[in-house]
């Protein structure tokens, strides 16, 4: 068996060595002041009342240029919160990308506003800040934007934009904590931004989310809408506020157990964001040898948290399908996926005419926008999705040199041997063909038996 032939036709794969098997790494100190929480009855906390919370929310804040940080049980509750603390909803449009995990758009239903999509940038995935002024309705109440697998967006870009239309800029960190543009944070860009902080992510606990905002007032409007009595009991609350403060909230805040991991997770963040980029860079370096990948280059003075790399595969210049390679790819031993299946404008849930499917409480207030998703084409969206191949970073957070040449060597292996593909993927199609062919043959001889059948009878 050559090292040669692909492992997709029978060859031996290449192998690449596995990441830190163990994501997120809680260190002891923090598994033992949850034991203590348990074990002293200290499982509910109210706020900042509780040092669990104060300590958590001081961390993040301090980590996020000393804004206001409002912690929560999920990315998707820290980004409804970023919406309703901006009093965005019932109508309003609110211009967000396609290209991304499907929260950053269900957040935006959740609150009774209106998804409207912009298209992206075809190589990064992140949206395009010249195609959000294209979208723009009377009706437009603010930009939500994606730092889309640790990549910053072009944030002075969107402000312009947003600034120029009197919009509200939302951003979702939850895939690039630690990323920064210009040496700054991502986070710290917008007037509010949601972050999730479940165990998959680069800034990881269990389940966990908040929200991060430079504005005291949309901080304790989103802390009204989903805590318990608003926290109205905590120093700094609003006189203004405090006729409306009841229980008619979501309950959104987070349990103090996890609330304890949130310290000393702030505290490594940076550097396993470090290392995970030199990483990145060692592999990007090595793959720039290869002619059918192309990987987003991070713009001058930005710096990329690397929850996952993005890649796209020139399946035209290849005349192999994305599919085809990427099945090469994964044969050699590498865990390479693709994140978005189809833009979100295609999805089956957002139709409100002829859903066939279950009903979904935002199909109405879709219906009343009379909103059409299919009337505006986003072409470098849709390009993105069907040539895209990522790879997971979240584990590369110790320095791997050969991991990430190996890593590279595999894509080379694959695209050396690109004929012999191209080969295998004809052979394919052909006896797919084949199949269906004989399927139908299959299928009119019996249906003329039938009929003779019953001609007889
Ligand atoms: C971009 C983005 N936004 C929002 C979320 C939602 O976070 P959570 O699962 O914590 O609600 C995720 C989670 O994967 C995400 O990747």
């Amino acid at each position: 068996m050559s090292r040669k032939q692909l492992a997709l036709l029978g060859g031996r794969p290449l192998g690449v060595p596995t990441p830190a098997p163990r994501w997120p790494l809680i260190d002891k100190n923090s598994v033992r002041q949850v034991v203590d929480l348990l074990e002293s009855g200290h499982t509910v906390a109210l706020g900042r009342t509780s040092d669990v919370i104060r300590k958590a929310e001081d961390s993040l804040s301090a980590y996020h240029g000393d804004r206001h940080v409002l912690t929560v049980n999920s990315g998707h509750a820290a980004l409804m919160c970023a919406l309703m603390g901006l009093e965005i909803g019932d109508g309003d449009e609110v211009i967000t990308t396609p290209c991304t995990w499907g929260a950053s758009t269900s957040c935006i239903l959740a609150v009774g506003a209106v998804p409207v999509f912009a298209d992206v940038d075809r190589v990064s995935g992140l949206l395009d800040p010249k195609k959000i002024a294209e979208a723009i309705t009377p009706r437009t109440k603010a930009v939500l934007v994606v730092h889309l697998y640790g990549q910053p967006a072009d944030m002075p870009a969107i402000n312009r934009v947003a600034k120029k239309h009197g919009l509200k800029v939302i951003e979702d960190g939850s895939q690039a904590h630690g990323a920064r543009i210009g040496g700054k944070v991502v986070g710290t860009f917008s007037d509010a931004a949601g972050f999730s902080s479940m165990g998959g992510k680069l800034l990881a606990t269990s389940e966990a989310g908040f929200l991060v905002t430079p504005h005291a007032d949309v901080f304790w409007k989103a802390a009204m809408m989903c805590q318990h009595y608003g926290r109205s009991a905590e120093p700094g609350f609003p006189d203004d506020l405090k006729p409306y403060v009841d229980s008619l909230v979501y309950t959104f805040r987070l349990s103090p157990l996890i609330a304890a991991l949130f310290p000393a997770q702030v505290r490594r963040l940076d550097a396993q964001v470090k290392v995970r980029g030199e990483n990145a860079a060692i592999f990007r370096q090595a793959l720039s040898a290869c002619r059918f990948m192309k990987v987003p280059q991070d713009r001058k003075g930005v710096e990329a948290g690397y929850y996952m790399l993005t890649t796209n595969f020139l399946s035209e210049k290849a005349k192999v399908s994305r599919d085809t390679f990427l099945a090469a790819v994964k044969a050699e031993g590498v865990q390479a996926f693709v994140y978005i299946p189809e833009g979100i404008q295609h999805w089956r849930r957002l139709r409100w005419q002829g859903n066939k499917g279950p009903a979904a409480h935002w199909q109405g207030q879709l219906r009343r926008a009379k909103i059409d998703y299919g009337a505006r084409p986003l072409p470098n969206c849709d390009y993105k999705v069907q040539h895209a191949i990522e790879l997971s970073f979240t584990r590369w957070h110790k320095p791997a040199k050969g991991a990430m040449q190996r890593l590279a060597e595999v894509f080379l292996k694959v695209e050396d041997q690109i004929d012999a593909l191209r080969e295998y993927e004809a052979q394919q199609a052909e006896q797919a063909d084949t199949t269906s062919r004989t399927l139908k043959e299959a299928q009119r001889a019996a249906s003329s038996y039938r009929r003779g059948k019953a001609g007889r009878s």
